[in-house]
């Protein structure tokens, strides 16, 4: 894991208290594979708070730049929000264990699978889908938010990720299917074949696929979001409960075999 002093590039709303920082990043770049994230410092009021973990959202084509999207829910998100160009973010990364790719040799040919993101979990599975396809993975991806303004991952998704389609849910009905995440895979689920479901967003979604996902006997992974300090494993703060015993979400994931998860 390296350090690094990344400038800013761009800060930009998404969404109502969502946001999306393109960060300069010539170490940490390069090595972050899809599931991985950041541990990122926010020095605020001259105060040095506690580091906080973003999935990482985009590498671009040259791999020296990387994008993680927040959300404000407090002081440090807020400080984060305010960030202009040019100002500096002092990183930690890449941490953490990411996705595990289905083994393309054991799958097969031209086989789907199913991702599914609910609110701004959506974003620790931006860069597996665009790996998957590159593979050659056709790929449904449902995307969740509990109203339209607040759907932030959906624009052109379907362009730049061959072989993806894209199905969109909100809670109130005002874009795509009105409903939970876990309805459309659900549907999605009992009429396609899949090889493999990975997902990301609140812990009751999670649950809830992990449970469909094992009377299909489907292997999923889910990426964990939990509250950390150190974030390298070494404080015990973040730990989970699974088959194996504790596990650190930070070090050991964020990314498990949802079977593993006690829920
Ligand atoms: Fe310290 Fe995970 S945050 S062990």
């Amino acid at each position: 894991m390296i350090v690094e002093k990344c400038a800013i590039l761009g800060n930009q709303s998404l969404a109502p208290n969502i946001g999306l920082i393109r960060l300069e990043s010539r170490c940490i770049a390069p090595l972050v594979a899809a599931g991985q994230f950041v541990h990122v410092q926010i020095p605020a009021a001259g105060e040095l708070m506690l580091r906080r973990p973003f999935s990482v959202y985009e590498i671009d084509d040259s791999r020296t730049q990387l994008s993680i999207v927040y959300q404000v829910v407090g002081r440090g998100s807020k400080h984060i929000q305010e960030l202009k160009v040019g100002e500096e973010l002092n990183l930690l990364g890449p941490c953490g264990q990411g996705w595990r790719l289905p083994d393309v040799h054991q799958t097969q040919a031209g086989g789907r699978v199913l991702l599914v993101g609910g609110g701004i979990g959506t974003a620790a599975l931006q860069l597996l889908a665009a790996q998957l396809a590159t593979l050659g993975y056709g790929i449904d991806f449902v995307v969740g938010a509990a109203t339209a303004r607040l759907l932030v991952f959906n624009t052109g998704l379907e362009v730049l990720v061959p072989g993806l389609k894209l199905h969109v849910c909100t809670d109130d009905g005002s874009a795509g299917h009105r409903g939970l995440t876990t309805d459309l895979a659900e549907a999605l689920l009992s009429h396609g074949s899949y090889e493999w479901l990975a997902s990301c967003g609140p812990e009751p979604m999670l649950a809830a696929l992990a449970s469909l996902a094992k009377k299909k006997r489907l292997a999923h992974q889910v990426s964990l979001e939990a509250r950390m300090a150190c974030g390298v494993g070494a404080c015990l703060g973040c730990v989970v409960p699974t088959l194996d015993g504790q596990r650190r979400v930070c070090a050991d994931g964020p990314v498990f075999d949802a079977e593993a998860v006690v829920w």
